[in-house]
């Protein structure tokens, strides 16, 4: 891991301190400069729209961060173990899925974080856009290296969905759903997508990208008005914005923390706790499977991370790709 920047050590000095204050005489033992230079980087810092105010005697003190993604912010004070030890952030880029895979075929390391302000060609499922606006929402990529066979690598999804629907929780207090396989729901409409991809070979797996968007601040105008589903934010949702950087933060740290259960004990942690928030099991559900539609009731996951589904015959459908709806 690169050493911290001044900027990254300052903000991170911020967010240990309890009572938000440091003094410019522990900033500048930490750094190794002198009081004029650490003036100096605190300026910076205001510049890129820190609000940070020097009371005599005290040091000092971080009011409010801006709500830009940019790794110092993103990094400091994280404490993960993996996820998050490297952050890339973009203004603009075609996909943050497709930059972490460049980074990946690059030999990036596991735990790689890339993130844009917005995306010009956002990947959804099956070829489909994700809508991607600037300064409104979160597009994240997370590049992992761990050592399991590809078929293993869908389950993966399962860590995404149960993490963001954690940050959710932890951000609005409110609780959403899962749909199979990648969709994140309040109340029956989509706040959040994710798409998985991978580079692979038949026995080993380079790297798995956990591409994530969640509709954070997005107002109603700017869905677009041809979408396959009802789609929503969590600010219309929970009728106030919500911080972009706390957001992230709380995401890295749920997916570091699922990350390291899924390295110990596998999927079937992850697998159980997706099921408890997926709200269709038991219930009649219809799945879309390109010319085929399979109707049934939905029992829950196989352990290779298909959707089982009972039809009306008594039959058990194991499903691997498709769109499932409640009927
Ligand atoms: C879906 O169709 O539900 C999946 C949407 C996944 C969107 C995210 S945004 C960040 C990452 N980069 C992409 O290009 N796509 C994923």
């Amino acid at each position: 891991m690169n050493s911290p920047s001044p900027r990254e050590t300052i903000l991170s000095l911020f967010s240990q301190n309890p009572d938000g204050f440091v003094s410019g005489e522990h900033i500048s033992a930490k750094l190794g400069v002198s009081r004029t230079a650490v003036w100096k980087h605190i300026r910076n810092l205001r510049q890129s729209g820190y609000v940070i105010e020097a009371i005599p005697s005290r040091g000092y003190q971080l009011v409010q961060s801006p709500d830009v993604l940019m790794p110092e912010s993103i990094q400091a004070g994280l404490e993960c173990l993996r996820v998050g030890s490297r952050v890339r952030c973009f203004e603009e880029t075609d996909s943050t899925n497709l930059q972490a895979c460049r980074l990946g075929d690059e030999g990036e390391i596991d735990g790689l974080v890339v993130i844009a302000d917005r995306q010009t060609s956002g990947k959804g499922r099956m070829g489909r856009q994700w809508e991607s606006p600037g300064g409104v929402n979160l597009y994240a990529s997370i590049l992992l290296r761990p050592a399991i066979l590809p078929f293993e690598a869908p389950k993966l999804t399962f860590l995404s969905a149960v993490a963001v629907c954690r940050a959710i929780t932890s951000c609005t207090g409110l609780q959403p759903t899962v749909k199979w396989p990648n969709d994140i729901l309040l109340g029956g409409a989509k706040v959040a997508g994710l798409l998985n991809e991978m580079s692979s070979e038949t026995d080993q797996v380079h790297y798995v990208v956990l591409g994530i968007g969640v509709n954070l601040n997005m107002r109603a105008n700017q869905f677009p008005a041809d979408l396959r589903y009802p789609a929503t934010s969590l600010a219309i949702v929970a009728g106030q914005p919500v911080s972009r950087l706390d957001f992230v933060r709380t995401l890295l740290r749920e997916i570091d923390a699922l990350y390291q259960i899924y390295l110990e004990q596998g999927s079937a942690p992850i697998m159980a706790a997706w099921t408890e928030l997926c709200d269709l099991t038991g219930k009649a559900v219809e799945v879309d499977c390109n010319q085929l539609k399979i109707a049934g009731t939905m029992i829950g996951l196989a352990e290779d991370g298909a959707l089982l589904v009972r039809t009306a015959t008594g039959k058990i459908e194991n499903i691997y790709a498709g769109d499932v709806r409640s009927v």
